[in-house]
């Protein structure tokens, strides 16, 4: 599918964006883990979360919905209801999917396969199957159990301390979910903290979950309690039309009810930093987790150097930050995010490709890319490269430029943003 976007037309009113992608995935897996129904409003019904459900739903748990009001409930009977799948999992394009699957199919006593798209079976898988393997689960697949097909014989494990070597909060929540199904206690090192969405929703279902620093500790053999969810809007959504607000002149948009967990907020952050002009109001807390109403108004930006531990706070925001960058006065430059060449594709590669087509002057670093700002942005012709946040940042990119964009390839905008376009078209003032 095509997404054809012709530029300049000013952004204004307020919208809501779907709901938290990271903490929909979450959602349901406890509630397949607990006892009892959880009720989840605002579920991300984008193709990734989907994906969860389905492989839950094969692994014997059952939901009711969505119903009338976009409710999903899931009925929990405690992990020990589990049961082996007759048939491969598929995690479709969904890394969060796969990880903190694996972390659970470790903890049971059954054998599952868990495979996904090309993009995914081309992922690194062992950052999570080598400390599952050292907790006792028994993870077969190629290069050593680093690439999916992968083949889990789960059952008995022991907790144990690990320390990653990467911030990723996908192998932090793997470990903590193996964890909670282990033996003894299990704690979790990560070099910068990254989102803490797991260890909220396991304290929100009545789990014991302790942080210190960087270090999180769970002790196994917890129930969880089912609890009723509500679902922030996704903050990663919101970015898109935050930079689009920023950077297109007389804008000015509110998105409603966001998630502005302070693991997840660099974007706003950095966006202040680079001169917009952006309010946080409204805070309040909704299961576990701090929501607010963000308002972007247009504003002139210049560019910032991005490093070290707020990389995590915005991993996913960066190929729209990079946009921000090339519409500022000055130089954008993003360093510590090597993590991204192995995202839904190589984003340091796939930015710098297809910002060039707008005439950008950008550059990959091994770890980030720098951007030179300033210059006026031609519409262009874009490939998705299959990856979401590829699709829809460039088409800000093209909201922001002269001439008629298109992004081919643009259907997979529904894996975490499902009516993005739409939602734009709401927005744009003739
Ligand atoms: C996610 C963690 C991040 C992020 C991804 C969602 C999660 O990945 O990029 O979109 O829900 O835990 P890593 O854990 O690989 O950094």
């Amino acid at each position: 599918m095509d997404l054809e976007i012709t530029p300049p037309r000013a952004l204004k009113g307020e919208v809501r964006v779907p709901g938290d992608k990271s903490i929909s995935h979450r959602a349901v897996m406890l509630g397949a883990l607990a006892e009892g129904d959880t009720c989840i409003e605002n579920f991300l019904m984008g193709a990734d979360c989907l994906a969860t459900v389905r492989c839950l739903s094969a692994l014997g748990a059952s939901f009711t919905g969505p119903d009338d009001q976009g409710r999903l409930t899931v009925h929990g009977r405690g992990a020990g209801a589990l049961r082996e799948p007759e048939d491969v999992l598929d995690a479709g394009n969904s890394g969060t999917t796969m990880r903190l699957l694996l972390g659970i199919l470790a903890g049971l006593p059954f054998f599952s396969v868990i495979t996904g798209d090309a993009s995914l079976r081309r992922r690194p898988m062992k950052r999570v199957t080598g400390p599952l393997s050292m907790m006792g689960a028994d993870i077969r697949g190629r290069q050593e159990g680093n690439l999916a097909p992968l083949a889990v014989r789960g059952g008995t494990l022991q907790g144990m301390e690990y320390t990653s070597p990467v911030a990723s909060a996908q192998v932090k929540s793997a470990l903590l979910l193996a964890g909670l199904l282990a033996a003894g206690r299990t704690s979790v090192s990560e070099p910068a903290l990254s989102r803490d969405h797991t260890e909220r929703m396991l304290q929100y279902f009545g789990a014991a979950v302790h942080r210190t620093g960087c270090t999180t500790r769970i002790t196994g053999g917890q129930t969880l309690q089912a609890r009723p969810v509500t679902v922030p809007g996704d903050i990663s959504s919101a970015a898109f039309l935050m930079v689009a607000a920023a950077v297109v002149p007389g804008s000015a948009v509110t998105i409603r009810e966001v998630g502005v967990n302070p693991t997840r907020d660099g974007i706003v952050q950095v966006l202040k930093e680079m001169g917009a002009d952006i309010e946080i109001f409204n805070i309040h807390e909704q299961s576990g987790e701090p929501v607010a109403d963000i308002r972007v108004r247009h504003s002139r930006l210049r560019g910032v150097t991005v490093t070290g531990a707020l990389i995590p706070r915005l991993i996913d925001e960066i190929p729209v930050l990079a946009v921000a960058g090339a519409l500022a006065e000055g130089e954008l430059v993003v360093r510590d995010a090597a993590e991204l060449k192995v995202k839904e594709s190589n984003r340091i590669a796939t930015v710098a490709v297809e910002l060039k087509k707008f005439g950008v002057d950008i550059q990959e670093l091994p770890d980030g890319l720098q951007v030179r700002g300033g210059r006026p942005l031609t519409g262009a012709r874009c490939a998705s490269h299959g990856d979401h946040r590829i699709a829809m940042a460039m088409t800000v990119a093209g909201m922001a430029a002269r001439g008629k964009t298109v992004i081919q390839g643009a259907e997979c905008v529904d894996v975490s943003f499902p009516g993005f376009d739409g939602i734009l078209a709401s927005l744009r003032v003739e």
